[in-house]
């Protein structure tokens, strides 16, 4: 036999786990669930914060481009995604399509990559949901002092970590704190809660495109793509690129869907609709709004942290109703995120101990609610110490970076696995092999090459610590290194 390392899961033990379901999680979700599950995890932060700052920086109102570019991206990670979640519904998602083509490392790796884009993507969100939480109680009066809903740790460039006089950000630690709650008492109730904040969210968004349109003056349109001013990504076509490095963090969300394959009544058929439905809508929506956003308002005026009340307050009086709805919206928007995403990260842990790689421990599965209650616990625990010290810039490139890795491992496995096993009934078929898995691999490859060095550092450290568990102990405990004697 070859190298341990690259040992990969059966096939047959895999498909044998995924119908196990008597004393495992519970199989309650259909395809519109699934799709709003998406769409609750995709819509946050990227099109209520960032839109405006990659208009204002970098595109103009080429913005709508961007999101172009970076929702065919997505599509092609996407397809990929929509292969293995249909083909190995199991709850480990990317991590568990590594092990059964790429090998345990590779898995291990992925599995600890994904961390990144979960945990620290929950943790993100819930400092963004602070910001707004913050500006909302402000708009009525009631201030939360600063000190109290802002990072104590920041870092310079050029000068290091700095303490920033702030004690705490503690709405973020707070919303954290109540999905993990909701999360433990039921992945139902979870999931019956997202689909309100969906239809609240959406419902603005609509609200905002469709009362938006009659205010837009066509000259905020002129030129759409504004001239470049001779920096690679200020304008121009780059400009419309580096744009769409930034918003990708718009998107990162819909291959969660993934993690839920176990909950799911049907996944070989819902799967690939859950991933892609949820893609589709959300793509449509950021286009509509970025359109009628740069149409209300010059994008010059966009450097701002809620893009969103700004359109609406360009739009003048007849408009002013909109602006608590656009914060509401926004505020749901984002706690919907941090709940699917801390639903995301302990799915994965879970697969990750029943394959021995983590402490048994962590895949209990609560007796009577029938949740992975402990890995819940601790991806909160853990997530919310993380949204209560660190800023929102350095935690969202590292989910970026994170979830770019994890995008291009996966594209990469649809192929090895299109190879090494072509037979296997597959329900869904990424189309154009190897076409569209190529393309998820250069297309998040180019993207990561985008992000700041400092960024890449934090990855190379955090696989490092990586590394470092995966040879003191999941190398030791791993259940198919077990079964063929090679853990030692
Ligand atoms: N796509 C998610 C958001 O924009 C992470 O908040």
């Amino acid at each position: 036999m070859g190298n341990p390392l690259f040992a990969t899961k059966n096939l047959e033990d895999l498909t044998k786990e995924a119908s196990e379901t008597e004393h495992g999680l519970k199989r309650t979700l259909g395809p519109l669930n699934l799709t709003t599950l998406g769409v609750g995890a995709i819509i946050g932060a990227g099109i209520f914060v960032l839109t405006g700052q990659a208009a204002a920086q970098y595109a103009g109102p080429a913005i709508v481009l961007s999101f172009v570019v970076s929702g065919i991206g997505c599509a092609f990670a996407g397809l990929c995604y929509a292969e293995f979640a249909s083909m190995i519904p199991i709850a480990g998602s990317a991590y568990t399509y590594a092990y059964a083509t790429l090998g345990e490392f590779l898995a291990w790796i992925i599995g600890w990559d994904l961390i990144l884009e979960y945990l620290f993507g929950a943790s993100t969100v819930a400092v963004g949901w602070s910001g707004y939480v913050v500006s909302f109680f402000k708009d009525f009066g009631i201030i939360i002092p600063g000190y109290l809903a802002n990072a104590p740790i920041n870092y310079e460039p050029h000068v290091g970590w700095i303490m920033t006089g702030a004690l705490i950000n503690f709405p973020a630690m707070f919303i954290i704190a109540i999905m993990t709650t909701l999360l433990v008492i039921g992945i139902s109730e979870s999931a019956g809660f997202n689909n309100i904040i969906v239809i609240i969210k959406v419902a603005v968004i609509l609200l905002f495109v469709g009362f938006g349109l009659s205010f837009i003056h066509h000259s905020n349109w002129v030129p759409f793509i504004p001239k470049n001013t001779g920096h690679f990504g200020d304008f121009g076509w780059s400009g419309i690129f580096r744009g769409a490095g930034v918003i990708f963090f718009a998107y990162i969300g819909f291959d969660a869907v993934s993690t839920t394959a176990q909950e799911a009544k049907n996944p070989m058929k819902d799967m690939p609709v859950g991933i892609m439905g949820s893609l589709a809508v959300s793509t449509v929506l950021y286009i509509l709004v970025s359109l009628v956003l740069t149409g209300l308002v010059s994008y010059k005026k966009l450097l701002v942290p809620d893009p969103i009340a700004v359109g609406v307050d360009a739009a003048g009086p007849a408009l002013f109703w909109l602006r608590p709805l656009v914060k509401i919206g926004a505020i749901a928007g984002l706690s919907s995120v941090v709940l699917v995403m801390l639903l995301g990260q302990p799915r994965i842990f879970y697969s990750m101990a029943n394959d021995g790689l983590l402490p048994k421990k962590f895949a209990a599965v609560h007796p009577k609610f029938r949740t992975p209650y402990i890995t819940t616990i601790v991806t909160g625990t853990v997530a919310m110490i993380v949204a209560g010290l660190f800023p929102i810039g350095i935690l969202g490139e590292l989910v970026s970076i994170g979830t770019l890795l994890a995008f291009a491992i996966v594209s990469a496995g649809v192929l090895v696995m299109r190879r090494t096993k072509p037979d296997v009934h597959r329900p869904f078929k990424t189309p154009w092999v190897p076409f569209v898995p190529i393309m998820g691999v250069v297309v998040s490859l180019a993207q990561m090459v985008s992000l700041p060095f400092d960024t890449w550092v934090r990855l190379i450290v955090w696989m490092a610590i990586g590394f470092v568990i995966y040879f003191w102990y999941s190398r030791r405990h791993s259940k198919v290194r077990l079964a063929t004697g090679t853990n030692k």
